[in-house]
């Protein structure tokens, strides 16, 4: 498995392509904003990018669907069903945070409604990427359609904001829950051994093993 890593946006989301390295397939995961770096790495590698898959629909991690998609039309459009209204909120998220009508050009968050989903994915699915196998599981809690993909050979998990290296997902904006997102996080990163690598959707990769041990949201330290 190869993973390239581009941190986008203002908010420093973790944009990856992974691809499997004997079929030339790939995936991206979340693409942040509308980069040509990201659509020419695709292109000069010569990867043929089999699906785009939204770990959920903040406007940091689909900013940049409608433009690859563009690029790449043949991908598919991968996210949760309890994802649409987020999903196909983008152009409004912007101004949900403050942000006034004027400031969108300057700040890059003129967005274009994003394409169509091709299809849901259930919790369970498995996507066949070459040799990569990619399950997506459902992990309610930062938003209500939040998934996280494994490949299990590759002892990984791209766990987009629900987990990150120390901390978890803010469960403040709408759709959030905190409670929920716990229990999406044991039942579903936790449920995997200490050596899975736990990619971020913001920050540094970490594993299982250490997050068990020392995120304090999930080794009893802290308490609401
Ligand atoms: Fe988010």
């Amino acid at each position: 498995m190869e993973t390239q890593l581009f941190v986008q946006t203002a908010f420093q989301q973790n944009t990856r392509i992974v691809s499997c390295p004997g079929t030339r397939k790939a995936i991206c995961i979340d693409p942040g904003e509308p980069l040509r770096s990201v659509a020419d790495y695709i292109a000069n590698n010569e990867l043929d990018l089999v699906a785009i898959c939204i770990t959920h629909g903040h406007l940091d991690h689909i900013g940049g669907t409608a433009f690859l998609h563009e690029r790449f039309p043949d991908a598919e459009v991968l996210l949760h069903r309890d994802e649409e209204p987020l999903y196909r909120s983008l152009r409004l998220q912007p101004l949900a945070m403050g942000i006034e009508s004027h400031q969108l050009v300057p700040l890059g968050m003129d967005y274009d409604d994003p394409p169509e989903p091709t299809r849901f994915v259930e919790h369970g699915e498995v996507l066949e990427v070459g040799d990569l196998k990619f399950e997506f599981r459902h992990c309610p809690g930062h938003t209500p359609g939040h998934i996280v993909l494994v490949e299990h050979q590759q002892r990984t998990v791209f766990t987009g904001d629900c987990l990150f290296s120390g901390t978890i997902g803010r469960t403040d904006l709408p759709g959030g829950d905190h409670s929920q997102l716990i229990g999406s996080i044991r039942e579903n990163v936790l449920s995997l051994d200490d050596d899975f690598t736990v990619a971020c959707g913001h920050g540094p990769d970490t594993t299982v093993g250490a997050e068990r041990e020392n995120n304090p949201f999930l080794n009893g330290s802290y308490r609401m």
